[in-house]
């Protein structure tokens, strides 16, 4: 699978520009602000119908403008697909495939995976659990519909709960046979996503623990252990006991909505203990080890997007990097310096099909190819 053209409108600073990708590596240079990061938004937009940096479609339109679209065109199993996102005027967007739109925008997601390694993800190490949680339950709905669903359902039945916590003074006044629903709908998605987690969890770290010797020459031991309140509990009961707590609080303060994944480097945590370059090596290999769990799963390799990638690594761990990605096993990349001499350089020794674009004023020059 790969991304054959790429055109914006009036997406981020970008007024209208095509590109045409190769198949195998495209690197976008260019000084710091010019948009190359907005490129690989928009090719993340394309696959998962939303930005990776979770702001509202509003931010996302050119200043000035009143909506914006993202045209691309895919090839997968030698076909070709026309995916068009674009916002309405409802605030709404849409989503379509061959001229095509979809329903449920969720049906999308999976379609055209992609991998995403970019600076912000320093988070998913040194942020709250949210972080974790959310890189975490990416890549499970990358590779499995049910599981989104089980999501949405879950915190639909929260917001719900939550809600009728906030409008309940004290227990008299609760109202039990709502609150029974709530709990039920929390109690049978839940179980299926703790489940989910668990078997995940399971899966992915011997990928990862791989993929960090490898790039850290056998040097440090990553582990995860996934943290959840329904761990060897009865949730039925948990919620039970919480309600009088839950009503104080106005929240639900028990339920998969607070799992966490505490990652350790050689028995401690990582959070407090892991340098720049350990905690950017970490990065990319959960990246990877996503990429390689994503395309066992789907039996086609996902579209790896990697952004500022190379900075605060030393020079042997981008070799380390670079051999594993430039390894057979990867399909379409797209990688953002800001130094094109330093892309050029690591580029040089990999027999691959390379691509570079200078950005520039909101135009681009292919330099070459
Ligand atoms: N909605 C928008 N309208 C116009 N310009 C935008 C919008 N959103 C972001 N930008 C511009 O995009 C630029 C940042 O682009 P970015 O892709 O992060 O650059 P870099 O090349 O450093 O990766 C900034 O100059 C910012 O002002
Ligand atoms: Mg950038």
């Amino acid at each position: 699978m790969y991304l054959e053209t790429l055109r914006l409108i009036n997406f981020k600073n970008y007024q209208n520009i095509e590109f045409k990708f190769n198949e195998e590596i495209n690197c976008l240079v260019g000084e710091n602000g010019v948009g190359k990061t907005n490129v690989l938004d928009a090719i993340y937009y394309l696959s998962l119908a939303k930005s990776s940096f979770n702001t509202s479609d509003n931010q996302i339109i050119r200043h000035g403008e009143s909506h914006f679209s993202i045209l691309g065109k895919f090839q997968k199993d030698d076909k070709f697909f026309d995916v068009k996102c674009k916002s309405a005027p409802n605030n709404k967007k849409s989503i379509s495939i061959n001229d095509k739109e979809y329903e449920r925008i969720r049906d999308h997601i999976g379609s055209f995976p992609v991998v995403l390694i970019s600076p912000n993800d320093t988070d998913i190490i040194r942020g709250i659990g949210e972080n974790r949680r959310k890189f975490v339950d990416g890549v499970i709905a990358q590779i499995d519909r049910d599981y989104l669903n089980n999501l949405l359902q879950y915190n639909h039945a929260l917001k719900q709960r939550n809600s009728l916590l906030k409008h309940t003074e004290n227990i008299s006044q609760l109202d039990h046979d709502l609150i029974e629903t709530f709990d039920q709908s929390l109690l049978n998605t839940g179980k299926q996503i703790h489940a989910f987690r668990r078997k995940f969890i399971d899966r992915f770290l011997p990928v990862l623990q791989r993929l960090y010797s490898d790039i850290s020459d056998h040097k440090e031991i990553i582990e995860i252990h996934y943290r959840s309140d329904m761990e060897d509990a009865d949730f039925e009961k948990l919620l039970k006991e919480t309600l009088h707590k839950d009503i104080l609080l106005n929240r639900t303060s028990t339920g998969i909505h607070r799992d966490d994944y505490l990652i350790k480097i050689d028995g401690y945590p990582m959070k407090k203990f892991a340098s720049q370059g350990q905690q950017k090596s970490l990065i990319v290999s959960l990246k990877i080890a996503q990429f390689e769990i994503m395309r066992e799963e789907s039996g086609f390799k996902p579209i790896l997007l990697m952004d500022d990638v190379f900075d605060k690594l030393d020079d042997h761990r981008i070799a380390k990097i670079m051999n594993l990605v430039a390894g057979h096993t990867f399909g379409q990349i797209f990688v953002t310096d800001a130094r094109p001499e330093r892309t050029l350089s690591i580029f040089e020794s990999i027999d691959s099909g390379i691509n570079i674009y200078q950005i520039h004023e909101g135009k681009t020059e292919l330099l070459s190819s």
